[in-house]
């Protein structure tokens, strides 16, 4: 979608649309169009349930005479609540709203209101940015669909105050919307065309954006001894990869250090230590020998939605240029059933020397990220790490489809990821991690088994890990539930929705980007 910035015209041809408060309170634009129509806007709101609250649309025709095409009635809501993330909901409603009337352009007039904590350059830039979120479509395979049945809608105007800066501000906020598109898209792909190599594929493709990307093949990860992600795909005819992506916008230090297995932390002495993001990236997950019933079976392509959510952010970060070093780390597997394929029972010997037993073949996703956890600390010290993993159904039964699952070992690092969440409305929710919840992950065979009991299953899940990060600050958010939406949201049709980008890159932007 095309967008565009402009100072206040209000036009009086095309489509436009135009804002109202809660309490039908016009706003300028609207009270101006009132004006223009004789009326028609106020008489038309009085005849309907429009009242002016957020989300609420109210698409008018216009009378003989007006070279207006439609006028689009927005509901802001209250002036004072309208922030970043509410006038992103807006542009998505307005997306909507517009597209469905097969409109291929529209106006939207952005005015100043009191109260609000935004700007009007700060609400274009977010609504623009909401209406590009929600045009997102993955069509590909369609290959039938008339041009008729598809959105036409393909340009938007804002006018208002301070354009530039509106414009500019899109600009970064557009850089973050590239990476949760491509997030969305390699999560949305079907598991014959995303595999371990063809996802490993999509992160090479960041190197044009500056991203040093290496790719491990099984016979390295061997060489390391990463036994308990090896384990998982040994069952699969795709080979397993690990795909180590280096962004180094803050320049100095890790930038050069290339071989692999070095100490890399230590050797940059004087730049901060980077900071590291690890994400769960089993392109299918059959359960593996502990098959799980084919009943919804397919929905396991978005197995890899933490994999592809660190991709995603690796390209929000190289695209906004972030002045930030950041390791993003994805361990690629498929878990499939085959003559080949791990057995429950088996012993497997992860990087860390720690041995698991592997009772169920299907809590694959902790015994990948097990390694790919150790071997992010071991090479790279971070500052931190934060894992992102569809990890446990568990986590859907605790907070259904609207809240992901925190879990952190520091309190500091869970507070500003929380805070960070709740800014860009992905909202997250801590649950406890401790011993007594540890305790149920004890093996008579080995040092660990990777399943617990059925009793708090998202949490001992948690607990498996955590014996893999030892005393780096670290956190996991199990996104098992909000990895896909089954029915449309504001900024996010139905269907794979990229969460994670928007919410590390604002945690990147508010703690860890060194100052201009
Ligand atoms: N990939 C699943 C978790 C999942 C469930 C993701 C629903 C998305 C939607 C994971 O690998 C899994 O199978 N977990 C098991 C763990 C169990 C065997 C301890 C589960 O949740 O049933
Ligand atoms: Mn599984
Ligand atoms: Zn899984």
């Amino acid at each position: 979608m095309n967008v565009t910035f402009s100072p206040p015209a209000l036009p009086d041809t095309g489509v436009l649309v135009v804002g109202v408060l809660d309490g039908l309170v016009l706003t300028p634009s609207a009270r101006k169009l009132d004006n223009r129509m004789d009326g028609a806007l106020v008489r038309a709101m009085e005849v309907s349930r429009f009242k002016g609250k957020k989300d609420q649309t109210l698409s008018l025709v216009t009378p003989a005479g007006s070279r207006l095409d439609r006028i689009v009635l927005l509901g802001l809501g209250e002036a004072k609540t309208l922030d970043a993330s509410t006038a992103q909901a807006l542009g998505g409603s307005l997306y909507v709203a517009v597209s469905g009337n097969g409109h291929d352009m529209a106006t939207v007039a952005v005015d100043a209101l009191d109260a609000c904590p935004l700007s009007p350059s700060e609400i274009a830039a977010h609504m623009a940015t909401g209406a590009r979120l929600r045009s997102y479509r993955f069509d590909k395979y369609r290959t039938k669909e008339k041009p008729e049945e598809k959105p036409t809608l393909t340009a938007l105007t804002f006018e208002c105050e301070a354009h530039t800066g509106a414009r500019d501000l899109y600009k970064t906020l557009d850089k973050v919307t590239d990476g949760v598109f491509l997030t969305r898209d390699v999560v949305s792909e079907p598991s014959n065309i995303v595999y371990p190599e063809t996802l490993a594929a999509h992160a090479q493709a960041l190197s044009k954006l500056g991203v040093e990307v290496e790719v491990l093949g099984e016979k390295e990860m061997r060489k390391l001894g990463m036994g308990a992600l090896l384990g998982v795909g040994q069952g699969s005819a795709r080979e397993s990869q690990l795909v180590v992506m280096q962004w180094n916008g803050a320049g100095a230090g890790a930038a050069k250090t290339k071989g692999k297995g070095k100490k890399e932390g230590k050797a940059a002495k004087d730049a901060p230590a980077p900071i590291a993001f690890v994400g769960k990236g089993v392109t299918f997950d059959t359960g593996g020998i502990s098959i799980k019933p084919s009943a919804g079976m397919e929905e396991m392509k978005y197995d890899m939605a933490g994999a592809g959510a660190v991709i995603g952010l690796m390209k929000a970060l190289a695209g906004r240029k972030a002045k930030v070093n950041a390791i993003g780390v994805v361990g690629l597997v498929e878990n499939m059933p085959s003559g080949t394929a791990q057995r429950p029972g088996d012993i497997v010997s992860s990087m860390s020397g720690q041995t698991i037993e592997v009772i169920n073949t299907d809590a694959e996703g902790r015994l990948v990220l097990a390694d790919a956890l150790w071997y992010t600390r071991d090479r790279f010290k971070p500052q931190f790490m934060i894992n992102l993993a569809t990890l446990t159904g568990a986590i859907v039964i605790a907070l259904g489809n609207s809240r992901a699952g925190l879990f952190s070992n520091n309190d500091e690092l869970a507070g500003r990821i929380a805070v960070a969440a709740d800014a860009v409305n992905e909202p997250v929710w801590r649950l406890p991690l401790g011993e007594e919840y540890d305790k149920a992950i004890k093996s008579d065979a080995a040092d660990m088994k990777n399943v617990g009991n059925r009793a708090a299953g998202s949490i001992t899940a948690a607990q498996f890990l955590q014996r893999f990060v030892e005393d780096t600050p670290w956190a996991h958010i199990d996104i098992a539930g909000v990895a896909w939406t089954k029915e449309p949201k504001p900024v996010t049709p139905k269907g794979a929705t990229g969460y994670g980008v928007k919410l590390l890159d604002r945690l990147v932007a508010d703690h860890y980007e060194t100052k201009k």
